[in-house]
């Protein structure tokens, strides 16, 4: 064989390769877990945080009045963004100009068919710097999303999203605390993801070895109690009318996760916080 007929016959099977891989993912788009969207039925919107839409009461004003109502310049950056239903509620507010990444692929495939105004794609919180220009951004913010890394993908994406953020932009972290670390098996998120909440300490070193600065902390405990067990009232309500859509398994185990989270807050072994930081200076 001739180095030139080498070259073709690798040429070639690499091109079928990639002809392939776009045929199936045309064929078979990505599907978003159904515990997600059993999730969003009982929450009643494309939700994967606390709160649901209550959420928003809490945190909205405070981002409205950082950029006094000036919302429609802004560029925002909804990192880790699920189904897309929070990067649509600020569309509705009035933010024309999202972006929404998210590893799950399915997630993602969901949220561009269902909200084609929004620009979202598949990407890791950790790399944002290396899809985005250099201070793009005036408002990042993460529900429940932070919790998902480790202390060095925590840090990472710090610097990350502060690498693509204006100077005097906004970061908004909503999540859920702990006074200390978590046993990363102890529980595991709807996609089998240890959960890492937020150590305030440790959170506190991370930001000043970062380019943000803390302008305010809001202590979201109770609210947090009263979120899960509004969520799990209203999954034992509904839980029989999913049935038919949702195999029994998922039910369960959504019930037995959202439990021993409730347990969590009520011992108060965890909490809930909302942390607005601004990009500092250069
Ligand atoms: C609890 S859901 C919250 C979704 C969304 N923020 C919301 O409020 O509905 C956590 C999301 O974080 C995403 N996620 C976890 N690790 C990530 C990472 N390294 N980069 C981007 N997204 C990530 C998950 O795929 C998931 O969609």
């Amino acid at each position: 064989m001739t180095l030139r007929s080498i070259t073709v016959l690798l040429g070639s099977v690499i091109f079928s390769g990639v002809v392939i891989y776009w045929g199936f993912n045309i064929m078979f788009p990505s599907k978003p877990n159904p515990s997600r969207l059993l999730l969003a039925k009982i929450r009643g919107g494309d939700y994967a945080h606390a709160g649901d839409k209550d959420a928003f009461r809490v945190v909205l004003p405070k981002i409205v009045d950082y950029f006094k109502e000036r919302l429609v310049e802004q560029t925002v950056l909804d990192v880790g963004c699920g189904l897309g239903g929070t990067a649509d509620y600020l569309y509705t507010q009035g933010f024309y100009n999202i972006w929404g990444i998210d590893i799950d692929k399915g997630a993602i495939e969901y949220a561009r068919s269902k909200y084609p105004f929004i620009d979202f794609s598949v990407w890791d919180a950790t790399q944002v710097d290396q899809k985005f220009e250099k201070d793009f951004f005036s408002l990042l913010y993460l529900f429940n999303v932070f919790y998902a890394l480790s202390d060095q993908q925590k840090m990472q994406t710090l610097n990350s999203l502060a690498a693509v953020a204006k100077p005097g932009a906004l970061l908004v972290i909503f999540e859920c605390t702990s006074p200390k670390a978590e046993d990363p098996q102890e529980i595991k998120d709807l996609t089998g993801k240890p959960m890492r909440p937020i150590v305030l300490p440790v959170f506190h070193d991370m930001i000043k070895k970062s380019k943000w600065e803390i302008i305010e902390k809001v202590d979201l405990s109770d609210q947090y109690i009263k979120w899960y067990k509004d969520l799990l009232y209203k999954l034992d309500q509904q839980k029989n009318s999913f049935t038919n859509e949702f195999p029994v398994e998922i039910i369960n185990h959504l019930t037995t996760t959202y439990i021993a989270i409730l347990e969590k807050l009520e011992k108060k072994t965890w909490g809930g916080i909302v942390v607005y930081a601004k990009r500092k200076p250069d």
